[in-house]
């Protein structure tokens, strides 16, 4: 594996967010190819994963009081900090951007091949641009299988959503996307943080975050949010049902850890079975439910509805039939 990472190849490894796709980060072909397996574009740019915070100072310029906080409470673990790029950094990592994201994680099979490459390593989450995270060994092969090295299956990744990317080059800390460490744990640690309430942007324009693009995590299958209750879901399957149309409404039921843990398996089971469109609650914004309903408005590509009225059915027909939005 060590040998495989050192000539320049590609290894995916679980981390317990959701596997990534790991390469050397010094090595420019290395990261290039990374970029190519993924069909990232140029613009979106990579974490540099570290064994520990020892050696932050090759990767970051400056190392401010705020990001010491932070990593000294939540390293390792699931928290990506945006800092000013070291000089030595390859420019291609960070797309260019005098900023570069980097985290420590937090699992066992993550940390034995950091600490065997002893040096750093760029992993993005293993799957195709714009689609499902992996948190499953079988997803990274269905989505880059022949075209990478190497998998280390280690089970599903104990978190289910990616880390949460904090940028710390501004007044005030923000968040530029929710994840495993919540706004509910950052706050004490330093206090307020910004958080964009919609942390989605409907354009290709380079956002805050480049990776907030709105077709993220989506699967093939289209996706419509409900911002109602139970209820409104029931009375919208049936009567979109009643047109003809395949809809199911995903069951995100339970406390948020677990639905976050299933969550990109339960994504991609709409792919597998046969429905023309599946209907997704919007959950409890507090702790993980924020990065779940994060993730499943992008998988809706912001599409949200907020009623079962036969305006909205008709609406969701037309998206089933793959016209109208
Ligand atoms: O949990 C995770 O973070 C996983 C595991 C494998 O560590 N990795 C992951 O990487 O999710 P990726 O490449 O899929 O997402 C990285 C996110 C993207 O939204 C990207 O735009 C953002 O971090 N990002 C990276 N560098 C940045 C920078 N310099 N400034 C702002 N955002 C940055
Ligand atoms: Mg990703």
């Amino acid at each position: 594996m060590v040998e495989v990472l050192g000539s320049g190849g590609m290894v995916a490894i679980p981390t317990e967010t959701v596997y990534g796709l790991a390469v050397d980060a010094l090595d420019a072909s290395a990261v290039a190819s990374v970029f190519a397996a993924k069909g990232r574009p140029a613009t979106d740019p990579l974490i540099v994963h570290l064994g520990s915070g020892e050696r932050i100072d090759t990767v970051v310029r400056e190392w401010s009081d705020v990001a010491h906080q932070l990593a000294d409470a939540f390293w390792p673990g699931p928290l990506t900090i945006v800092a000013p790029r070291h000089p030595s950094v390859l420019p291609a990592l960070s797309a260019g951007r005098d900023t570069i994201a980097v985290r420590v994680p937090a699992h066992p099979v993550a940390e034995a091949v950091l600490a065997a490459f002893d040096g750093p390593l760029a992993a993005p989450s293993a799957n195709r641009f714009g689609r499902v995270s992996p948190t499953e060994a079988d997803h990274v092969m269905a989505e880059l299988g022949g075209r990478i090295h190497m998998v280390l299956d280690a089970g599903p990744t104990p978190l289910g959503v990616e880390s949460t990317v904090i940028d710390v080059t501004g007044a005030r800390p923000m968040v530029l996307r929710p994840g495993g460490v919540t706004v509910e744990m950052l706050t004490p640690v330093v206090g307020e943080v910004d958080v964009p309430e919609r942390l989605v942007v409907d354009t290709d324009e380079a956002a805050a975050s480049p990776g907030q693009s709105i077709a993220h995590y989506s699967p093939s299958t289209p996706v419509v949010l409900v911002d109602a209750g139970p209820d409104v879901i029931e009375a919208l399957t049936t009567a979109v049902q009643a047109r003809g149309v395949r809809c199911v409404a995903m069951d995100l039921g339970g406390d948020a850890e677990s639905t976050a843990r299933r969550l990109y398996r339960d994504l991609r089971a709409v792919d597998s079975g046969d429905a023309d469109i599946a209907l997704a609650p919007v959950m409890d914004p507090r702790g993980l439910g924020r990065a779940v309903n994060d993730r499943l408005f992008r998988a809706a590509r912001g599409r949200v509805v907020l009623d079962a009225t036969p305006d909205t059915v008709k609406r969701l027909a037309d998206i089933a039939a793959g016209d109208g939005r």
